[in-house]
């Protein structure tokens, strides 16, 4: 438990092991997944934005990068909506995934909620708008294809991530995800079946900043073609987020110059902000929604 609050508070990410999603199911996925993207994606790759833009910035050689594009191939996965169907296996496996991550990820709030002296359930509840089962979970399965000009562009632009709790899956053996610690960018080392958890804006705001959540991106690469499978924890678009009043308390008994850092508002007034402001700046978000 001190292992993982001190990788909320000092890195916004840490990576679980012994997390108890059986081996068997991880290389399911990840077999189903590659096959999965030669089958389904990888033809229509080629012929995509990124690729496009790529080519007519090499042939203007221009020598600038590319800051509106992301070297990525994605499809996300939510309860209710269109599953690929022509890879064998990829549906059952997948929904088991799912069920298991999501799960994993309700533990994983519980021991945060212990962490930050909050009631057991606290964010749970906060992100599932009260008692009942309304959080929105969404399964991202990117691809990162090996790429000519990794120096022109990024596999994925830096972000926070908008949401509650993150599950990355990442490759076993293509690195490419790098989060910022003290104005570095940092490599998060693939450790073959772990499961790397961060924590998006909707965690900062519960535990009124204590958790902060961490600009991360992917680096394009010359070969390999990165794996990446990151389920989200969200609240549902009509839930009201706000710091935890006793964490604003506490903030307040510890120092007197602390207000409430951050504002109370409707999620999917966030999420239209950060619609528009993903790749910019976190804290202006906040603003933006405090004056919604
Ligand atoms: C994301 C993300 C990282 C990865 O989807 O928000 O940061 O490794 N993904 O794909
Ligand atoms: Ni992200």
């Amino acid at each position: 438990m001190a292992q993982i609050a001190n990788g909320c508070e000092e890195w916004g990410f840490f990576q679980l092991i012994n997390h108890g999603i059986p081996e068997e199911l991880l290389e399911r996925v990840k077999k189903v997944c590659s096959e999965f993207y030669k089958l389904e994606r990888e033809e229509g790759f080629k012929n995509s934005r990124p690729i496009k833009l790529l080519n007519e910035l090499v042939e203007k050689k221009s020598g600038d990068k590319l800051e509106n594009v992301d070297w990525e191939d994605v499809i996300t996965l939510v309860d209710d909506n269109e599953w690929p169907s022509k890879t064998p296996g990829f549906k059952e496996t997948m929904a088991e995934y799912r069920k298991e991550l999501k799960k994993l990820a309700e533990k994983v709030m519980e021991v945060m909620d212990e962490n930050l002296g909050l009631p057991k359930g606290y964010i749970k509840k906060a992100f599932n708008d009260g008692e009942g089962d309304n959080a929105f979970f969404g399964t991202k399965v990117s691809h990162y294809p090996p790429c000519p000009h990794p120096e022109l562009l990024n596999g994925l632009r830096a972000h926070t991530d908008a949401g509650g709790v993150i599950l990355l899956f990442q490759d076993d053996k293509v690195n490419g995800l790098q989060i910022l610690k003290d104005g570095e960018w940092i490599d998060v080392q693939p450790l073959p079946n772990s499961i790397v958890i961060n924590t998006g804006d909707q965690v900062e705001v519960l535990s009124n900043g204590k958790y902060k959540s961490v600009l991360h991106r992917v680096m394009a690469s010359p070969d390999g073609n990165r794996r990446s499978i990151a389920s989200f924890y969200n609240p549902p678009l009509k839930a009201t987020i706000a710091p935890a009043p006793q964490l604003v308390e506490k903030a307040n008994q510890d120092d007197l110059e602390v207000v409430q850092a951050y504002p109370k508002f409707v999620f999917g007034d966030y999420m239209s902000v950060y619609a528009e402001q993903k790749f910019l700046p976190k804290e202006p978000r906040f603003h933006a929604v405090r004056a919604m």
